[in-house]
C-alpha cells in the first residue's frame, strides 16, 4: 500500500448476538496482495445483514461487522492488482460471511475487498444507485452461470442493444418468481442477456419495470389464478421450454406454485425437450414440499462467488457489469434512502426485515 490515508474508520458495530448496531471507531484496513481499500460512499442492506444480526448466521465471534453491498472510491490496492487503481468509482460486494474477518465487511467507511468481486461503474452512476447491485449480482451469477452452466454473455454481443438477436431458436424459457426484488430484477436483466425468454411474478405495480428490464410476461403472484395465468403467457409466447427458474423466496408458499408451472408448462410443450429442469433456489428447500420428478433444485450458495465460482464472479464482476451498466444494459434497483450515515444502518436493517416491495434500502456517506 503506497499512499497514505487519513479519515478516521467508523464502523457500524454489532457487539453482541441481537443488539443494536453501535458506532465505533477502529483502524483502517490495509488491503492484501489481491485486495483493493474501498472507502465507501454508499451502503445498501440485504435481508442476510438482519438475519445473520439476528440469528447469528455466519458468526463466529462477537463484536463483528455486518454488510456486503458497497460503493466509492479505490483508496489504496494490494501490490498484485493491477486492474484497478486508486480513485476508481467501484461497487464492490464484501465477502465477510466467508472470510469471518470484520475488515470484509461493509457496514463501515473503508472496507477491503478481493478484486474478484469488483467492478468499475460509469460517471453517469452514482454511488447510491450502484451500492443496490452487488449481492444481487452475486446470486444471479451463481444461478445463471454455475447451476445452470449457462455461458457467459460475450461482451460484444451482450452489449448489443437487441434482446432478440441473442435469444436463442427454439427459445428457451426462465421463470423468475418474485421478479421484483433484488434477486429477481438482477436475475431478469442477467438472463435476458444471456438469451433466456424472461417469465416472472411480482405485484402488478412493478409489472411495467420488470418489462423494461425484459421480462416477455409478468403475471401477478397473489391470485389463485396465478399458474394458469403463467402457463398461458407460456403459451402465447410459442410453447416456450421454461428450462430453468429461480425462486428467491423458496417458501411452501412460493416453491408448489413454481413447481407446478414448471410441470404443467413442460407437460404441454410441444418439441424436443432434453429433459430435467432446473430449479435454483434461495433459501433453504423447506421439509414439506415434494420435488417431482424431472425437476433439479440446487440451492443458490452465494459465497461460492469467493470459493469454487471466483473465476465466473470476476468475469462478471471485473468485465461484464462495468460493459453492461456503461450501455444500460443493466440498470440499478429502485432506491430508498435511509438518513442518517451509518447511524441509519440499524434503521434500515429494521425496515427490511418488515419487508419492503421493489425497492432497496441504502445509506449515504
Ligand atoms: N442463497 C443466497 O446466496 C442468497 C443471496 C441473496 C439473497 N438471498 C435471499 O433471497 C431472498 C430475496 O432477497 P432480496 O434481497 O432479493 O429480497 P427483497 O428485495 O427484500 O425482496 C422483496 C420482494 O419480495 C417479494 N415477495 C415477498 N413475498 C413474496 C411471495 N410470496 N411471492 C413472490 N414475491 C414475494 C416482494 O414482491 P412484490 O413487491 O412484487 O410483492 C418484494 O418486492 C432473501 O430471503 C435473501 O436472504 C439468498
Amino acid at each position: 500500500m503506497s499512499d497514505t490515508v487519513t479519515t478516521a474508520n467508523l464502523a457500524a458495530v454489532l457487539p453482541s448476538a441481537g443488539s443494536d448496531l453501535v458506532i465505533q471507531e477502529r483502524a483502517i484496513p490495509s488491503p492484501g496482495p489481491d485486495e483493493v481499500l474501498i472507502r465507501n460512499h454508499a451502503i445498501a442492506v440485504n435481508p442476510i445483514d438482519w438475519k445473520r444480526q439476528v440469528l447469528g448466521l455466519f458468526i463466529a465471534s462477537y463484536p463483528t461487522i455486518l454488510g456486503s453491498d458497497v460503493s466509492g472510491v479505490v483508496e489504496a490496492v494490494g501490490f498484485a492488482v493491477s486492474s484497478f487503481k486508486k480513485g476508481d468509482r467501484v461497487l464492490a460486494c464484501a465477502p465477510v460471511t466467508v472470510t469471518g474477518n470484520p475488515d470484509h465487511a461493509a457496514f463501515q467507511t473503508y472496507t477491503v475487498m478481493p478484486t474478484s468481486t469488483v467492478a468499475k461503474i460509469p460517471d453517469a452512476l452514482d454511488f447510491t444507485q450502484a451500492a443496490t447491485l452487488p449481492t444481487s449480482v452475486g446470486a444471479a451469477t451463481i444461478a445463471l452461470f454455475d447451476i445452470f452452466d449457462l455461458p457467459l454473455p460475450p461482451l460484444a454481443t451482450s452489449t448489443s442493444n437487441s434482446t432478440s438477436t441473442t435469444t436463442p431458436a427454439p427459445p428457451v424459457g426462465i421463470l423468475v418468481w418474485s421478479g421484483a426484488s433484488s434477486v429477481g430484477k438482477t436475475t431478469i436483466q442477467l438472463a435476458r442477456l444471456a438469451g433466456l425468454q424472461v417469465f416472472a411474478s411480482a405485484s402488478p405495480r412493478h409489472h411495467a419495470g420488470l418489462r423494461a428490464l425484459g421480462a416477455a410476461e409478468v403475471v401477478d403472484y397473489r391470485p389463485p389464478s396465478a399458474v394458469n395465468d403463467l402457463v398461458a403467457a407460456a403459451e402465447r409466447a410459442g410453447s416456450v421450454e421454461i428450462r430453468y427458474a429461480v425462486d428467491p423466496i423458496s417458501s411452501d408458499e412460493t416453491l408448489p406454485l413454481v413447481l407446478d408451472v414448471l410441470s404443467r408448462v413442460n407437460n404441454k410443450r410441444t418439441g424436443n425437450g432434453n429433459g430435467t429442469t432446473k430449479l435454483a433456489h434461495l433459501g433453504r428447500w423447506p421439509e414439506r414440499v415434494a420435488l417431482p420428478e424431472g425437476i433439479e433444485a440446487v440451492f443458490v450458495r452465494g459465497t461460492a462467488i469467493w470459493t469454487e465460482r471466483r473465476d465466473s464472479a470476476a468475469g462478471v464482476f471485473n468485465e461484464l457489469l462495468s460493459a453492461w451498466l456503461e450501455a444500460g444494459e443493466v440498470v440499478p434497483q429502485t432506491v430508498r434512502v435511509v438518513e442518517g450515515g451509518l447511524g441509519g444502518l440499524q434503521t434500515a436493517l429494521n425496515r427490511l426485515k418488515k419487508g419492503v416491495s421493489g425497492e432497496k434500502l441504502v445509506v449515504e456517506l
